[in-house]
């Protein structure tokens, strides 16, 4: 499947750092998937690993002098500089996060960033000690501050044995900020937040009734908004999935605490989608202990759970805030979308076919029916991360396209 990398140039600057590495990795992942990824090194990343590894990987010249003659069809650093869709700086030293906060060209690295308008992603590794040291913190602020995107080193045990952050951070975290680098980013300056999952009412500490929402379409939301330039704010129900990188999760486990979650954080929201399995239901009674077999089977009373869709939809929404839900249905697909869309008072719903193996539920595809007022847009069959996608996408031309909306 396409990534989005395919024919950008990623020009990636490896420092000095037993890290290096790990971006041999990345770099090779980078050239598979058929994006140009020129390669330069600082004089101390030599040491930790060869031009020759990166040469290999990627079939291009490797750039490690500013005044080594120029290589047959290898670009000069001001055309690699003119050229770069992004420059990924990674793993990133103190020496060379010090060279670009303080606007430094005496290599080949810190004059190519100079020289260029790409974005600047940098990915800083480093001894924990020297990284919290004032100095690389407040050179970090400066790249901030110049625009650069900082992406923060994780905690464990480092090769010099100490412990504490400064681990070069996971392809999977880089990948993220690489696609939000590339992309055109069409939901800047909007604040969504996403429900997914499903939620659990307990019937005593050992017990609950839940369904089988796993959270990726909401997951799968979250992430496509974030890369598109969106504030991210996912309420999760229990789920296995992990975090997307840039979004702020809010974990809860009963419909009430996602009532409570969602109520508070939709007044700063300027698009809440609503993609979690609520429980429709709770038991009435909580049991303070687990419920003993030898006493016999017990009766069940459930009561309702409060309907948080609804409850959003019937609020006065600032102008612009969009609400939108989903349904999961197994008959009557677009009636009953259309029921729940003028009921809950929504600007557009996603209605699911939940009676496919390949749809609804725990699947990694889906196939929706979305309905506005006016109009009803049948989607194929499609992974969710490209769902997610066309969801946005019809938001956008939707209710976004005039400058007053
Ligand atoms: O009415 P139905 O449960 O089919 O509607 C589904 C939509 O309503 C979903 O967007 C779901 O997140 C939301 N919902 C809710 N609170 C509930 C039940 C459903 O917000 N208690």
């Amino acid at each position: 499947m396409g990534t989005g990398f395919a024919g950008n140039i990623i020009v990636v600057g490896v420092c000095g750092s037993i890290a290096a590495f790990k971006v041999a990795g990345w770099v090779s992942t980078l050239a598979k998937e058929e994006a140009r990824v020129p390669v330069v090194m600082t004089d101390s990343a030599q040491k930790f690993i060869t031009p020759l590894t990166f040469a290999a990987l990627t079939g291009e010249s490797v750039y490690t002098s500013m005044f080594a003659d120029e290589h047959s069809g290898a670009m000069s650093h001001i055309e690699l500089a003119q050229e770069a869709s992004v420059f990924l700086i990674a793993p990133a030293s103190a020496q060379t996060i010090a060279r670009l906060a303080h606007g430094f060209a005496d290599d080949l690295l810190s004059t190519a960033v100079l020289a260029t308008r790409a974005p600047v992603i940098v990915c800083p590794a480093m001894n924990t000690r020297m990284y919290q040291h004032r100095a690389t913190q407040d050179n970090l602020s400066r790249l901030r501050q110049l625009g650069y995107t900082v992406v923060d080193p994780e905690s464990g045990l480092m090769a010099c044995k100490d412990e504490g952050p400064g681990r070069l951070v996971e392809w999977e975290s880089v990948q993220e900020v690489l696609w939000r680098s590339l992309r055109s980013l069409d939901l800047q300056g909007e604040q969504v937040l996403v429900t997914a999952g499903p939620t659990r009412e307990p019937i005593d500490p050992a017990r609950f009734i839940s369904n089988r929402s796993s959270g990726k379409m909401g997951y799968a939301l979250a992430r496509a908004a974030y890369r598109r330039g969106a504030d991210v704010v996912l309420v999760s129900g229990p789920s296995t999935l992990n975090c997307p990188y840039g979004v702020r999760r809010i974990m809860v486990e009963t419909a009430a605490e996602m009532f409570e979650a969602v109520c508070r954080e939709f007044e700063k929201a300027t698009i809440l989608v609503k993609s979690a399995a609520v429980s429709d239901f709770r038991p009435a009674v909580q049991h303070e202990h687990k419920v003993k077999k030898k006493n016999g089977a017990p009766a069940l009373e459930l009561v309702r759970n409060p309907d948080i869709l609804y409850e959003i939809g019937r609020k006065k929404r600032k102008p612009g805030q969009l609400v939108i839900g989903f349904a999961a249905e197994s008959e009557n697909l677009e009636m009953e979308g259309k029921r729940k869309l003028q009921r809950k008072n929504l600007d557009m719903i996603a209605v699911n076919d939940i009676s496919g193996s390949d749809t609804g539920f725990e699947a990694d595809t889906n196939r929706l029916i979305l309905l506005t007022g006016d109009e009803t847009i049948e989607l194929p069959l499609l992974s969710k991360s490209e769902t997610a996608d066309r969801i946005f996408d019809v938001l956008k031309e939707k209710f976004r396209s005039s400058p007053l909306s």
